[in-house]
């Protein structure tokens, strides 16, 4: 199999350093067998997260030099306002410091105590959103998301319209403010939707007047996974495709962090002009003024090339390509990891990994940490620890254990991925030695981020 070629060359470098074995395992003994609390310079290659770890281009660092700082009516807010209609179509645009500035928006204007809101697996920080204002999430993916092994299908983030006309039927439509639709869906493994699915969650939600609103911080990957599987979409412009799927959506909350391929920013996007009176009154009081949000104009105008970048083929075949490329490696060894490979990350299945370790002491966490040792790759847990406790502190138990291996936009080359493979290969062949984690310390919300732990 051939895999594209670096569409860019390298004008900026930031070295890099291993750390000794001994010193590492003084690192992941420090910050309680939890990557989240490494720190970066002791890192070697960093696939933590894709969020916010881009390289951007020559033309948005030169973006940063024309940023209008104006308390109002930045120059840069309308050349992002003015991106985001071409892009996605919506009419009115709401800049946030990051996703969650807009999930916390569209909760609080949306979501009463006692509705449900239904979603195509959770995220951490969206669910928390929701259940913060006092609604439920429901959980209305295929059940296929929940199998890492399942590889034959491949729109894997489609939305089970009979789990959600049940939904529907059970609570009524009048006790659903929205369905969110994430494209890709990160923790089913940056599995797609397809456009058809969109179509369809389109169509029975206006049939039951719910609002639909797109996770849409990974779509230009879905959209590279519509034109490269679905049919009639061969020939579309990655462009026209995202314009499509967005044809399908009330509103969007975006993490620009991700596809907008900068270190910081996103937005709320909607048609509606209530919705958007709404959100600009609350943006105010949490973000800024609506014109700039959380974002300053530097940082809008390197989102809205970000943007423009994101739309070309080449780009994003080499972002998904090299994903693949790292993926391809690991099932040629035999590693369990999740099928088909998603967008940006590969995510290994740790259950299946670490079968002497049971879930209620968390495999995932302990592979993470193991990996960092071997090799200062620094990964991040996607299992027990991430989905958290219920309402009675109950953990969840999710089915997916996963240790997630994020790639960051045109940062590292092909012959790092080769590095990190050989790490996870070789902890792979000692998988014996690792050992299940306790809790020294358990935060009571998002208790991955600052959570410590100890070796059974
Ligand atoms: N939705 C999805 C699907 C995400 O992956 C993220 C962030 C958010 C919303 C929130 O956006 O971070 O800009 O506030 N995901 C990061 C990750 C943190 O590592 O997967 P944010």
């Amino acid at each position: 199999k051939k895999y594209m070629p670096e569409p860019f060359k390298i004008k900026s470098v930031e070295p890099l350093r291993i750390l000794p074995r001994e010193e590492r395992e003084k690192v992941i003994k420090e910050a309680g067998y939890n990557t989240f609390l490494t720190k970066s310079r002791d890192t070697y290659i960093d696939l933590l997260t894709d969020s916010g770890t881009n390289a951007m281009s020559d033309r948005q660092w030169a973006g940063l030099m024309v940023g209008d700082e104006a308390y109002a009516g930045s120059e840069n807010f309308y050349h992002l306002e003015e991106t985001v209609r071409d892009i996605f179509g919506f009419k009115y645009v709401v800049p946030t410091h990051q996703g969650r500035g807009a999930e916390n928006l569209i909760s609080r204007i949306l979501i009463k105590p006692g509705t449900y809101v239904p979603g195509n697996m959770y995220f951490t920080t969206t669910r928390t959103h929701q259940e913060m204002n006092g609604g439920t999430f429901v959980d209305v993916i295929i059940d296929e998301a929940h199998e890492p092994d399942r590889a034959d299908v491949d729109f894997k983030g489609n939305v089970d319209l009979d789990k959600y006309e049940a939904l529907i039927k059970k609570v009524g439509a009048d006790k659903i403010p929205y369905i969110t639709v994430g494209v890709t869906v990160n923790l089913a493994g940056g599995q797609p939707v397809s456009m058809q699915n969109l179509k369809d969650v389109h169509a029975l939600s206006k049939k039951y007047g719910i609002r639909v609103i797109f996770d849409a911080t990974r779509c230009v990957e879905n959209a590279y996974f519509i034109k490269t599987r679905e049919k009639g979409y061969e020939n579309k412009t990655i462009k026209e495709i995202v314009r499509e799927m967005f044809s399908y959506a009330d509103g969007c909350t975006m993490s620009g962090k991700k596809d907008g391929i900068v270190n910081m920013g996103g937005f709320l996007a909607m048609n509606e002009e209530e919705l958007y009176d709404a959100a600009r009154s609350l943006v105010v009081v949490f973000e800024g003024m609506p014109s700039y949000g959380g974002m300053s104009g530097r940082d809008m105008e390197a989102l809205a090339i970000g943007f423009q970048e994101a739309m070309d083929f080449n780009y994003i075949k080499h972002r998904v390509q090299q994903v693949e490329y790292l993926g391809e490696k690991l099932m040629e060894k035999g590693i369990p990891i999740v099928k088909p490979i998603g967008g940006h990350a590969v995510f290994l299945d740790a259950r299946a990994f670490l079968p002497h370790i049971p879930q209620s002491q968390y495999p995932a966490q302990a592979l993470a940490a193991a990996i960092f040792v071997d090799s200062g790759v620094r990964t991040m847990e996607r299992g027990n620890v991430s989905a958290g406790r219920d309402k009675d502190g109950n953990e969840y138990f999710p089915k997916l254990e996963l240790v997630r291996l994020t790639i960051p936009r045109r940062v590292y080359t092909y012959a790092h991925m080769d590095y990190v493979a050989e790490s996870v290969i070789n902890t792979y062949e000692h998988r014996e030695d690792v050992k299940g984690l306790k809790w020294t310390y358990e935060p009571p919300v998002l208790r991955f981020f600052t959570g410590r732990f100890e070796p059974i």
